[in-house]
Protein backbone atom coordinates (compact mmCIF):
# COMPACT_ATOMS: atom_id res chain seq x y z
CA UNK A 1 0.00 0.00 0.00
CA UNK A 2 1.12 3.52 -0.98
CA UNK A 3 1.31 4.69 2.78
CA UNK A 4 4.23 2.32 3.69
CA UNK A 5 6.74 2.68 0.74
CA UNK A 6 9.35 4.93 1.49
CA UNK A 7 10.82 6.14 -1.44
CA UNK A 8 14.19 4.78 -0.69
CA UNK A 9 12.97 0.91 0.03
CA UNK A 10 11.05 0.77 -3.20
CA UNK A 11 11.85 -2.67 -4.66
CA UNK A 12 10.07 -5.04 -7.62
CA UNK A 13 8.33 -1.70 -8.67
CA UNK A 14 8.80 0.13 -11.86
CA UNK A 15 10.27 3.92 -10.59
CA UNK A 16 9.29 7.16 -12.51
CA UNK A 17 13.05 7.79 -13.06
CA UNK A 18 16.38 5.59 -12.97
CA UNK A 19 20.15 6.43 -13.20
CA UNK A 20 21.86 5.53 -16.11
CA UNK A 21 26.14 5.05 -15.49
CA UNK A 22 27.76 3.41 -18.56
CA UNK A 23 30.02 0.96 -16.24
CA UNK A 24 33.19 1.78 -18.55
CA UNK A 25 33.28 5.00 -16.43
CA UNK A 26 34.98 3.02 -13.78
CA UNK A 27 37.73 2.32 -15.85
CA UNK A 28 38.04 5.79 -17.93
CA UNK A 29 37.95 6.90 -13.81
CA UNK A 30 41.06 5.04 -12.82
CA UNK A 31 43.31 6.02 -15.18
CA UNK A 32 42.27 9.86 -14.31
CA UNK A 33 43.20 8.73 -10.94
CA UNK A 34 45.88 7.38 -11.30
CA UNK A 35 47.36 10.26 -13.79
CA UNK A 36 46.97 12.32 -10.29
CA UNK A 37 45.36 15.19 -12.53
CA UNK A 38 41.74 15.58 -10.94
CA UNK A 39 41.91 19.56 -11.05
CA UNK A 40 40.19 21.04 -13.54
CA UNK A 41 42.29 19.71 -17.15
CA UNK A 42 43.21 17.68 -19.99
CA UNK A 43 39.68 15.68 -19.66
CA UNK A 44 37.46 18.77 -18.53
CA UNK A 45 38.72 20.28 -22.18
CA UNK A 46 38.00 17.54 -23.86
CA UNK A 47 34.44 17.47 -22.20
CA UNK A 48 34.06 20.91 -23.62
CA UNK A 49 35.33 19.82 -27.15
CA UNK A 50 32.59 17.48 -27.05
CA UNK A 51 30.05 19.53 -26.13
CA UNK A 52 30.94 21.73 -28.88
CA UNK A 53 30.96 19.73 -31.39
CA UNK A 54 27.80 17.90 -30.67
CA UNK A 55 25.66 21.04 -30.45
CA UNK A 56 27.38 22.70 -32.90
CA UNK A 57 28.72 25.70 -30.49
CA UNK A 58 31.02 28.13 -30.83
CA UNK A 59 31.91 27.94 -26.87
CA UNK A 60 31.49 25.49 -23.92
CA UNK A 61 32.29 26.16 -20.28
CA UNK A 62 32.48 23.00 -17.81
CA UNK A 63 30.66 24.00 -14.66
CA UNK A 64 30.19 22.11 -11.04
CA UNK A 65 26.04 21.78 -11.96
CA UNK A 66 23.28 23.27 -14.09
CA UNK A 67 22.32 25.82 -10.70
CA UNK A 68 25.95 27.03 -11.43
CA UNK A 69 25.91 27.35 -15.09
CA UNK A 70 22.12 29.18 -14.62
CA UNK A 71 23.80 31.15 -11.95
CA UNK A 72 27.14 32.08 -13.94
CA UNK A 73 24.96 33.20 -17.25
CA UNK A 74 22.95 35.55 -14.98
CA UNK A 75 26.11 37.27 -13.49
CA UNK A 76 27.94 37.08 -17.03
CA UNK A 77 25.01 39.06 -18.51
CA UNK A 78 25.60 41.45 -15.63
CA UNK A 79 21.89 40.75 -13.65
CA UNK A 80 22.24 42.45 -10.57
CA UNK A 81 19.94 43.93 -7.28
CA UNK A 82 16.67 45.62 -8.49
CA UNK A 83 16.28 43.49 -12.11
CA UNK A 84 13.84 41.62 -13.51
CA UNK A 85 13.84 38.20 -15.24
CA UNK A 86 11.03 37.00 -17.15
CA UNK A 87 11.00 33.05 -16.06
CA UNK A 88 8.30 30.09 -16.52
CA UNK A 89 6.86 29.57 -13.25
CA UNK A 90 6.82 25.99 -14.32
CA UNK A 91 10.05 23.99 -13.35
CA UNK A 92 12.46 22.90 -11.45
CA UNK A 93 13.33 25.86 -9.00
CA UNK A 94 16.55 26.34 -9.70
CA UNK A 95 15.66 28.15 -12.63
CA UNK A 96 14.39 30.77 -10.32
CA UNK A 97 16.58 30.85 -7.17
CA UNK A 98 19.53 31.28 -9.28
CA UNK A 99 17.71 34.88 -10.44
CA UNK A 100 16.83 35.34 -6.71
CA UNK A 101 20.56 34.41 -5.63
CA UNK A 102 21.81 37.67 -8.23
CA UNK A 103 19.63 39.65 -5.90
CA UNK A 104 17.24 40.32 -8.79
CA UNK A 105 13.00 39.91 -9.17
CA UNK A 106 12.27 36.81 -11.00
CA UNK A 107 8.51 37.77 -12.96
CA UNK A 108 7.09 35.00 -13.94
CA UNK A 109 4.90 34.83 -17.36
CA UNK A 110 2.32 31.91 -18.11
CA UNK A 111 2.87 28.73 -19.25
CA UNK A 112 1.24 27.08 -22.64
CA UNK A 113 -1.18 24.26 -21.43
CA UNK A 114 -0.28 22.21 -24.13
CA UNK A 115 3.65 21.55 -23.97
CA UNK A 116 4.18 23.30 -20.62
CA UNK A 117 6.74 25.34 -21.78
CA UNK A 118 6.64 29.41 -21.16
CA UNK A 119 4.31 31.26 -23.90
CA UNK A 120 6.01 33.80 -26.19
CA UNK A 121 3.10 35.92 -25.93
CA UNK A 122 3.21 35.99 -22.18
CA UNK A 123 7.02 36.99 -22.10
CA UNK A 124 6.42 39.92 -24.35
CA UNK A 125 3.72 41.09 -22.09
CA UNK A 126 5.86 41.29 -18.99
CA UNK A 127 8.99 43.02 -20.50
CA UNK A 128 9.46 46.76 -18.84
CA UNK A 129 12.60 48.37 -18.68
CA UNK A 130 13.69 46.75 -15.16
CA UNK A 131 13.86 43.35 -17.43
CA UNK A 132 17.36 42.29 -17.52
CA UNK A 133 17.09 38.72 -19.20
CA UNK A 134 14.94 36.38 -20.27
CA UNK A 135 14.60 33.02 -19.20
CA UNK A 136 12.88 29.65 -20.95
CA UNK A 137 13.36 26.08 -20.30
CA UNK A 138 12.71 23.45 -22.68
CA UNK A 139 10.20 21.36 -20.74
CA UNK A 140 10.48 17.73 -20.50
CA UNK A 141 13.36 18.30 -23.11
CA UNK A 142 10.12 19.36 -25.75
CA UNK A 143 11.32 22.48 -27.17
CA UNK A 144 10.08 26.08 -26.85
CA UNK A 145 9.06 28.06 -29.79
CA UNK A 146 12.71 29.01 -30.11
CA UNK A 147 12.35 31.42 -32.65
CA UNK A 148 9.54 33.71 -31.84
CA UNK A 149 11.08 34.13 -28.27
CA UNK A 150 14.47 35.12 -30.03
CA UNK A 151 13.12 37.59 -31.54
CA UNK A 152 11.44 39.02 -28.91
CA UNK A 153 14.67 39.07 -26.96
CA UNK A 154 16.30 40.61 -30.25
CA UNK A 155 13.49 42.94 -30.80
CA UNK A 156 13.82 44.11 -27.16
CA UNK A 157 17.86 43.60 -27.14
CA UNK A 158 16.92 41.68 -23.80
CA UNK A 159 19.42 38.43 -23.56
CA UNK A 160 18.09 35.04 -23.69
CA UNK A 161 19.20 32.58 -21.27
CA UNK A 162 18.25 28.67 -22.11
CA UNK A 163 17.86 26.87 -19.50
CA UNK A 164 18.56 23.11 -21.43
CA UNK A 165 18.62 20.99 -18.09
CA UNK A 166 16.19 18.94 -19.62
CA UNK A 167 16.93 19.24 -23.67
CA UNK A 168 20.33 17.42 -23.56
CA UNK A 169 20.25 16.03 -27.09
CA UNK A 170 16.77 17.71 -28.26
CA UNK A 171 16.56 19.46 -31.77
CA UNK A 172 14.01 22.59 -32.75
CA UNK A 173 14.14 22.72 -36.62
CA UNK A 174 16.86 20.63 -37.48
CA UNK A 175 19.27 22.69 -35.16
CA UNK A 176 20.44 20.85 -31.36
CA UNK A 177 19.10 22.49 -28.54
CA UNK A 178 22.56 24.45 -26.73
CA UNK A 179 23.52 25.69 -30.61
CA UNK A 180 21.32 28.59 -30.96
CA UNK A 181 23.36 30.78 -30.36
CA UNK A 182 21.59 32.15 -27.21
CA UNK A 183 23.06 31.52 -23.66
CA UNK A 184 22.72 27.48 -23.33
CA UNK A 185 22.80 26.14 -19.49
CA UNK A 186 22.87 22.22 -19.47
CA UNK A 187 22.75 19.80 -16.29
CA UNK A 188 24.25 16.64 -15.41
CA UNK A 189 22.54 15.52 -12.16
CA UNK A 190 22.15 12.17 -11.39
CA UNK A 191 18.55 11.74 -13.55
CA UNK A 192 19.81 13.10 -16.95
CA UNK A 193 20.25 11.74 -19.64
CA UNK A 194 23.83 12.00 -19.74
CA UNK A 195 25.14 12.51 -15.77
CA UNK A 196 28.43 12.51 -14.21
CA UNK A 197 26.58 12.84 -10.99
CA UNK A 198 26.90 16.86 -10.82
CA UNK A 199 27.67 18.89 -13.43
CA UNK A 200 26.82 21.61 -15.92
CA UNK A 201 28.04 22.97 -19.11
CA UNK A 202 27.11 26.62 -21.14
CA UNK A 203 27.43 26.83 -24.58
CA UNK A 204 27.27 30.21 -26.73
CA UNK A 205 28.38 31.83 -29.77
CA UNK A 206 29.69 35.22 -28.65
CA UNK A 207 33.86 35.47 -27.52
CA UNK A 208 33.21 37.82 -25.50
CA UNK A 209 30.43 36.15 -23.52
CA UNK A 210 32.51 32.83 -23.39
CA UNK A 211 35.32 34.99 -21.89
CA UNK A 212 32.86 36.39 -19.44
CA UNK A 213 31.34 32.80 -18.29
CA UNK A 214 35.26 31.85 -18.23
CA UNK A 215 36.03 33.95 -15.46
CA UNK A 216 33.02 33.92 -13.70
CA UNK A 217 33.33 30.49 -12.93
CA UNK A 218 36.55 30.46 -11.04
CA UNK A 219 37.34 33.56 -8.89
CA UNK A 220 37.18 35.90 -11.95
CA UNK A 221 40.06 34.45 -13.32
CA UNK A 222 39.77 33.33 -16.87
CA UNK A 223 42.35 30.12 -16.51
CA UNK A 224 42.92 29.94 -19.88
CA UNK A 225 44.23 33.53 -20.50
CA UNK A 226 45.93 33.73 -16.67
CA UNK A 227 49.53 34.45 -17.10
CA UNK A 228 51.82 31.81 -15.80
CA UNK A 229 54.60 33.53 -13.10
CA UNK A 230 56.75 31.36 -12.09
CA UNK A 231 57.02 32.68 -8.21
CA UNK A 232 53.04 33.54 -8.18
CA UNK A 233 50.07 31.48 -9.50
CA UNK A 234 47.71 34.58 -9.56
CA UNK A 235 49.36 37.57 -10.05
CA UNK A 236 46.86 39.51 -11.85
CA UNK A 237 43.80 41.16 -10.72
CA UNK A 238 40.46 39.14 -10.94
CA UNK A 239 38.25 39.84 -13.69
CA UNK A 240 35.40 41.07 -11.01
CA UNK A 241 33.98 39.11 -8.69
CA UNK A 242 33.17 35.54 -9.63
CA UNK A 243 32.61 31.73 -8.17
CA UNK A 244 34.15 28.33 -7.36
CA UNK A 245 32.30 26.81 -9.84
CA UNK A 246 34.06 25.02 -12.02
CA UNK A 247 34.09 21.35 -12.99
CA UNK A 248 36.81 19.00 -12.07
CA UNK A 249 38.89 16.29 -14.16
CA UNK A 250 37.12 13.19 -11.87
CA UNK A 251 33.59 14.88 -13.00
CA UNK A 252 34.38 15.63 -16.69
CA UNK A 253 36.16 11.66 -17.42
CA UNK A 254 32.36 10.37 -16.32
CA UNK A 255 30.69 13.11 -18.05
CA UNK A 256 33.01 12.34 -20.95
CA UNK A 257 31.39 9.15 -21.25
CA UNK A 258 27.99 9.52 -20.63
CA UNK A 259 28.38 12.34 -23.59
CA UNK A 260 30.19 9.58 -25.72
CA UNK A 261 27.05 7.21 -24.90
CA UNK A 262 24.44 9.58 -26.03
CA UNK A 263 23.03 8.46 -28.67
CA UNK A 264 22.21 5.43 -27.54
CA UNK A 265 20.37 6.72 -24.68
CA UNK A 266 18.44 8.65 -27.14
CA UNK A 267 17.94 5.57 -29.52
CA UNK A 268 15.95 3.73 -26.59
CA UNK A 269 13.93 6.89 -25.00
CA UNK A 270 12.77 7.55 -28.27
CA UNK A 271 11.41 4.22 -29.24
CA UNK A 272 9.49 4.23 -25.53
CA UNK A 273 8.48 8.01 -25.84
CA UNK A 274 6.78 6.83 -29.45
CA UNK A 275 5.58 3.71 -28.10
CA UNK A 276 3.77 6.02 -25.57
CA UNK A 277 2.22 8.37 -27.92
CA UNK A 278 1.03 5.95 -30.24
CA UNK A 279 -0.81 3.66 -27.63
CA UNK A 280 -1.99 6.53 -25.11
CA UNK A 281 -3.02 8.54 -28.09
CA UNK A 282 -7.04 9.17 -28.10
CA UNK A 283 -7.57 8.82 -24.49
CA UNK A 284 -10.37 10.18 -22.71
CA UNK A 285 -9.23 11.10 -18.80
CA UNK A 286 -5.74 11.14 -20.13
CA UNK A 287 -3.58 13.69 -22.31
CA UNK A 288 -0.55 13.86 -24.13
CA UNK A 289 1.53 16.82 -24.60
CA UNK A 290 1.78 18.41 -27.52
CA UNK A 291 4.78 17.35 -29.14
CA UNK A 292 5.22 19.28 -32.64
CA UNK A 293 6.52 18.37 -36.30
CA UNK A 294 9.36 20.92 -35.95
CA UNK A 295 11.14 19.86 -33.02
CA UNK A 296 12.54 16.72 -31.66
CA UNK A 297 12.06 15.54 -28.24
CA UNK A 298 14.43 13.67 -26.39
CA UNK A 299 11.80 12.20 -23.72
CA UNK A 300 13.53 13.15 -20.64
CA UNK A 301 10.65 12.96 -18.65
CA UNK A 302 7.37 12.33 -19.48
CA UNK A 303 4.39 14.52 -18.49
CA UNK A 304 0.79 13.46 -19.19
CA UNK A 305 -2.76 15.59 -18.07
CA UNK A 306 -4.62 13.32 -16.51
CA UNK A 307 -8.15 13.96 -15.01
CA UNK A 308 -8.15 13.28 -11.24
CA UNK A 309 -4.54 13.35 -10.47
CA UNK A 310 -4.40 12.01 -7.07
CA UNK A 311 -7.05 9.26 -7.75
CA UNK A 312 -4.54 8.36 -10.56
CA UNK A 313 -1.69 8.16 -9.24
CA UNK A 314 -2.97 6.27 -5.92
CA UNK A 315 -4.07 3.27 -8.53
CA UNK A 316 -0.81 3.37 -10.60
CA UNK A 317 0.84 3.06 -7.21
CA UNK A 318 -1.29 0.44 -5.94
CA UNK A 319 -0.47 -1.08 -8.36
CA UNK A 320 3.40 -0.81 -8.39
CA UNK A 321 4.20 1.47 -10.92
CA UNK A 322 5.65 4.98 -8.79
CA UNK A 323 4.15 7.79 -10.80
CA UNK A 324 4.96 11.30 -9.71
CA UNK A 325 4.58 15.39 -9.91
CA UNK A 326 7.96 16.57 -11.37
CA UNK A 327 7.79 20.58 -10.16
CA UNK A 328 5.54 22.45 -7.74
CA UNK A 329 4.32 25.65 -9.25
CA UNK A 330 7.37 27.86 -8.31
CA UNK A 331 5.03 30.72 -6.95
CA UNK A 332 3.71 28.25 -4.68
CA UNK A 333 7.05 28.78 -2.69
CA UNK A 334 7.13 31.73 -0.31
CA UNK A 335 10.54 32.73 -1.38
CA UNK A 336 9.08 33.89 -4.92
CA UNK A 337 6.55 35.87 -3.26
CA UNK A 338 2.94 33.90 -2.84
CA UNK A 339 0.97 32.26 -5.95
CA UNK A 340 -0.01 34.45 -8.83
CA UNK A 341 -3.90 33.66 -9.69
CA UNK A 342 -3.42 35.01 -13.37
CA UNK A 343 -1.15 32.09 -14.49
CA UNK A 344 -4.40 30.83 -15.87
CA UNK A 345 -2.57 27.63 -17.75
CA UNK A 346 -0.68 27.25 -14.88
CA UNK A 347 -3.03 27.01 -12.55
CA UNK A 348 -5.11 24.06 -14.45
CA UNK A 349 -1.45 22.56 -15.07
CA UNK A 350 -0.45 22.28 -11.92
CA UNK A 351 -3.42 20.30 -11.38
CA UNK A 352 -3.36 17.89 -13.53
CA UNK A 353 0.13 17.05 -14.69
CA UNK A 354 1.83 13.92 -14.16
CA UNK A 355 5.16 11.88 -14.76
CA UNK A 356 4.77 8.46 -16.57
CA UNK A 357 7.74 6.34 -16.13
CA UNK A 358 10.88 6.73 -18.89
CA UNK A 359 14.10 5.57 -18.64
CA UNK A 360 16.41 3.19 -19.48
CA UNK A 361 16.09 0.52 -16.62
CA UNK A 362 12.01 -0.40 -18.43
CA UNK A 363 11.92 -3.53 -20.49
CA UNK A 364 9.20 -4.27 -22.50
CA UNK A 365 6.77 -5.86 -19.47
CA UNK A 366 7.25 -2.77 -17.85
CA UNK A 367 6.22 -0.74 -20.39
CA UNK A 368 3.19 -2.47 -21.57
CA UNK A 369 2.21 -2.59 -17.84
CA UNK A 370 1.95 0.63 -17.65
CA UNK A 371 -0.02 1.05 -20.92
CA UNK A 372 -2.48 -1.52 -19.35
CA UNK A 373 -2.77 0.36 -16.34
CA UNK A 374 -3.28 3.61 -18.22
CA UNK A 375 -6.13 2.74 -20.76
CA UNK A 376 -7.34 0.87 -17.49
CA UNK A 377 -7.69 3.80 -15.31
CA UNK A 378 -9.04 5.72 -18.52
CA UNK A 379 -11.83 3.33 -18.78
CA UNK A 380 -12.60 3.59 -14.80
C1 LIG B 1 14.87 22.75 -15.45
C2 LIG B 1 16.02 22.65 -14.51
N1 LIG B 1 16.83 23.71 -14.36
C3 LIG B 1 17.90 23.66 -13.55
C4 LIG B 1 18.20 22.53 -12.83
C5 LIG B 1 19.37 22.53 -11.90
O1 LIG B 1 20.36 21.64 -12.29
P1 LIG B 1 21.39 21.04 -11.21
O2 LIG B 1 20.65 20.08 -10.36
O3 LIG B 1 22.42 20.38 -12.07
O4 LIG B 1 21.93 22.18 -10.47
C6 LIG B 1 17.40 21.39 -12.96
C7 LIG B 1 17.73 20.17 -12.23
O5 LIG B 1 17.07 19.19 -12.22
C8 LIG B 1 16.27 21.45 -13.83
O6 LIG B 1 15.47 20.41 -13.99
Amino acid sequence: MINNKLDYKIENEIRTWNVNIPMRVIGELKKTIKSKWINTGPKEKKFRELIKKRFKAKYAVATNSGTSSLRCALASIGVKNGDEVISTPYTWLATNTAILEQGAKPVFADINYDDLNISADEIEKKINKKTKAIICVHYAGNPVELDKIKKISRDHKIPLIEDCAHAMGSEYKGVPIGGSGSICCFSFQCVKIVTCGDGGAITCNDKNMYEKLQSKIWYGFNKEKKKIDFLNPVSENPDGLGFKMNMNDIVATFACVAMEELDKSLKKRKIIGEIYRKELNNLSKVKLLNYKIDRKPNYQIFPVHVQNRTKFAKFMWNNNVQVNINNRRNDAYSIFGGINKNLKNLNKVDKDVILLPIHLGLNKRDINRIIELVHKFDKS
